[in-house]
């Protein structure tokens, strides 16, 4: 017999928009297909498969492992490699293998221009998992704690912080250059004023999802300039730093390459890698003070709490991603960005597809409509700048049961303080991701220009055009 559990302390949270949209997908799936249509995927934000070859990673792991084996015993080497993987099959510490923190710090270090500690690296189960442990440390004051986020901000981030009864959200409006950096600082006074402790601003610097735009250098350095000031941090979640196409000349530089002792730096192999190893990194050089006074490094605490929460990080996928670290001659790369550049043509031909195919539909009308065009990530935001519709999960329902086209609607990465000063916040507005389709090669291209041929021309209909 189902018993019910007495549940009283436990609170039902909302689903994010993202996640009703993918129960509601099959529904919608089926009834597009009865009208013949096919489907069109302007709403997903995973890797493209064109991409995410996981032979060939699983490929260089093995001959990274099997060559260091040889390296080290070449007369015994099936011993050496038995002994080599033992520990990779085993338990490790919470900061997990040295040799791939001193891999990633060298190479990440030298491609966005700092020096990076390895010994301060600690491995997160994906950017997701390093959110939670900054989240948990924060809840464990007990306190009520205000967090700083965009407006509008990551679901992820906004799932997870919003678990806590003790936190609430103070938003800042986004432009194209990314946070108005006095509104940020009237927002941080606000919090204190209302008695809450300021934990961090959240924010997607590169590629800022959902938000589709990169900060610009001017609004990093005003952004900068209010945490020092207002003595708190930045924590820049940061999938999308190597998705970029800006010339490697533009491309505008990390908080933590800013100052690390105001940033946390989530690092995720997610995007530059696969998502499924959930490969990520924090880091920071931050100094906290605590009780009485005492000062204590940020990264000791996380290491606290990390310890309490997964205990033992995975060996083998971090000692994998050293591999893919290395090059075909198994050397460490200098670099990572000739990795990234393959996956940028690819990605970076998607969005030329999809930015030329609105200005094909859409031309004549640019007074009815913009949309973001990304320096990096996958994502541009659509605006109906006349708000002709109203961007409501029906209408985003409607653009796949009637014309195949998913998107996503804006509405929902708004926090309530934003919906609060402005309730159709996002109301007028799609999010369109460019990132995955179902084909490769041409059959991807002809995806892209079919997906945005079938969204500009659903737009058209819709606003009466
Ligand atoms: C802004 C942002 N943060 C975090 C994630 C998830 O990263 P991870 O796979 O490392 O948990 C994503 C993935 O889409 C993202 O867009």
């Amino acid at each position: 017999m189902a018993k019910t559990i007495p549940a009283s302390q436990l609170r039902l949270h909302p689903v994010s928009v993202t996640r009703q949209m993918a129960a509601a997908f099959p529904r919608l799936k089926a009834m597009a297909e009865a009208k013949g249509l096919r489907l069109h995927h302007l709403g997903a934000g995973y890797p493209h498969p064109e991409v995410s070859d996981p032979t060939t990673y699983i490929a260089q792991k093995n001959a990274y492992f099997r060559h260091l084996a040889q390296k080290g015993d070449p007369s015994h080497s099936e011993d050496a490699l038995r002994a080599l993987l033992m520990p990779l099959y085993g338990y490790t510490d919470t900061i997990g293998p040295a040799s791939a923190r001193q891999a990633f710090a060298t190479v990440y270090g030298h491609d966005f221009g700092f020096s990076m500690n390895p010994d301060l690296l600690v491995p997160t189960v994906g950017a997701t998992g390093g959110i939670s442990l900054l989240c948990s440390l924060y809840e464990r004051s007990g306190e009520k704690i205000a967090y700083l986020v965009d407006a509008p901000t990551y679901t992820g981030f906004v799932s997870r912080a919003g678990l806590s009864s003790d936190a609430a959200f103070y938003s800042v409006d986004l432009d194209e250059e990314g946070p108005d950096p006095v509104a940020l600082r009237a927002q941080i006074r606000k919090a204190r004023q209302d008695g809450r402790k300021v934990a961090f601003y959240y924010t997607v610097p590169d590629g800022h999802n959902p938000g589709g735009i990169s900060f610009s250098d001017a609004r990093r350095q005003a952004v900068m300039k209010v945490m020092q000031e207002e003595e708190t941090f930045v924590v820049e979640d940061a999938p999308y730093t190597y998705i970029s196409y800006e010339k490697a000349s533009s491309r505008p530089k990390p908080f933590i390459a800013m100052d690390p002792t105001h940033a946390v730096h989530l690092f995720t192999a997610s995007k530059i890698g696969l998502p499924g190893p959930r490969v990520a990194f924090l880091y920071t050089e931050i100094e906290m003070t605590i009780d009485a006074g005492q000062k204590v490094p940020l990264r000791t605490l996380v290491v606290t709490e990390a310890s309490g929460d997964t205990l033992f990080c995975n060996p083998e996928a971090l000692r994998s991603f050293e591999a893919y670290l290395h090059d075909e001659n198994l050397e460490l790369r200098k670099s990572l960005w000739p990795v990234a550049q393959a996956k940028n043509a690819i990605y970076g031909e998607n969005r030329a597809i999809v930015l030329g195919g609105l200005d094909e539909g859409l031309a004549g009308a640019s007074d009815q409509f913009g949309w973001t065009k990304p320096g990096a990530g996958f994502f541009s935001v659509f605006t109906f700048k006349k708000r002709q519709v109203r961007t409501t999960p029906e209408f985003v329902e409607k653009l796949i049961s009637e014309y195949g086209v998913v998107t996503i609607p804006m509405f929902g990465f708004y926090p309530d303080d934003a919906r609060k000063r402005d309730p159709e916040a996002g109301l007028n507005q799609l999010r369109l991701s460019f990132c995955f389709s179902e084909h490769i090669g041409e059959g991807r291209r002809d995806d892209m220009r079919e997906a945005v041929q079938a969204f500009t021309a659903a737009v058209r209909v819709e606003c009466g055009l």
